[in-house]
């Protein structure tokens, strides 16, 4: 079954076709980093013009790239949500329009199942059941997840999700946007020692996170430590985001590890846009080798926004499903709590 996946959430247009025999075709992805840059953060109306600009060239281009054509594809995914409203409804009115001209069945996917089963687009993929973290720019949770569709949430932020955390962070210090990367480049030339952060919730007993106290410190830090503008600024704010980062890190490290271990389970499954920070893969590699459990992440531009996620998620939908969709009316769900999925049947 070949299916053609939609996701247009938020800044990034993804498209990509996934054969259920043949595995992943073709994928493509436009960012919408660059426009947004200029307002320090995604302006909600620019986005949904622009995945109207770019999703249909797209659609073309992972068709000549796997050398297939419009008539091969059996069944459209495309994001429901949850996500920026108009932004989805453009996904979405596409996925629908095209489905009824080609009479094939869609589905509608829920975005961070389509996060949360991306690791599984790999080689040597993990069986179920394994223990997941998804770590995007809105959640911080882990989860035990049994099937698709079967996911028992056993901790979760609350406050801010650690991606809101980096991308405040950066802001803070004057990083642009998005904040991930840009920290997490800084922090490669910050010096180790010179301050201390606080961990919050790190021997809370339990699976939570916060994040909130943490970016309060960073904001005392930095209206201490940059209080008077000098040369050595580049050089406090590396130290800063250093410090920061290794917060951050060893607090999804520790967490991790106690979810594998409360869960008797040995396999870890990372996902979300924070997935890609190259320190946080360092410390989970390490923490998961000493106590013999492995640990699997998506390949790095799949950590972030993409079609292939939600073609792959949807497929495993697609394919479950006895009655097929083939009735185009539509609604998004800009909210959308995974907790309310259910195994397809
Ligand atoms: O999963 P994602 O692309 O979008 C959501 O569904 O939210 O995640 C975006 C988040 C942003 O907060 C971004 O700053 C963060 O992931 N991020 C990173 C890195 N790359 C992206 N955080 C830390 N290190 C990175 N390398
Ligand atoms: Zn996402």
């Amino acid at each position: 079954m070949l299916v053609l996946g939609i996701e247009s959430s938020c800044d990034e247009t993804g498209l990509a076709l996934y054969d259920t025999e043949r595995g992943l075709l073709a994928h493509a992805l436009h960012s919408q980093i660059e426009m947004h840059s200029e307002y320090g953060g995604v302006v909600p109306e620019l986005a949904s013009r622009d995945h109207i600009r770019r999703t249909l060239p797209l659609i073309q281009k992972v068709l000549n790239d796997a050398k297939l054509a419009l008539s091969d594809i059996d069944g459209i995914a495309y994001t429901q949500g949850p996500g920026l409203s108009g932004a989805l409804l453009v996904g979405t009115c596409i996925a629908e329009s095209l489905a009824f001209t080609l009479n094939v069945p869609t589905i509608g996917v829920h975005h961070l199942e389509g996060h949360l089963l991306a690791p599984l687009l790999e080689e040597n993929p993990p069986q179920f059941p394994f223990v997941a973290l998804l770590v995007s720019g809105g959640h911080t949770q882990l989860m035990k997840v049994t099937d698709i569709g079967e996911y028992e949430l056993l901790g979760d932020t609350l406050d801010d999700a650690a991606g809101e955390a980096f991308d405040k962070t950066a802001k803070l210090l004057g990083l642009g946007y998005p904040g991930g990367p840009a920290v997490s480049k800084v922090a490669n030339q910050g010096k180790k020692g010179r301050f201390k952060l606080p961990r919050p919730m790190l021997n809370s007993g339990d699976l939570n996170f916060s994040f909130s106290g943490l970016k309060t410190a960073v904001l005392t830090l930095a209206n201490q430590a940059l209080a008077n503008e000098t040369d050595s600024d580049l050089q406090t704010k590396a130290d800063i985001a250093y410090e920061f980062q290794e917060a951050v890190t060893e607090i999804l490290t520790t967490k991790c590890m106690s979810a594998l271990r409360e869960t008797g389970l040995d396999n870890l499954i990372v996902s979300g846009g924070v997935g890609a920070n190259k320190r946080l893969r360092e410390q989970l590699n390490f923490a998961t080798k000493r106590k013999l459990c492995h640990v699997h992440y998506p390949r790095l531009e799949f950590c972030t926004d993409n079609g292939a996620m939600i073609a792959f998620a949807g497929a495993q939908r697609l394919k479950a499903l006895e009655e097929n969709k083939l009735n185009h009316s539509f609604t998004v769900r800009p909210r959308w709590d995974l907790a309310e999925l259910q195994k397809p049947q």
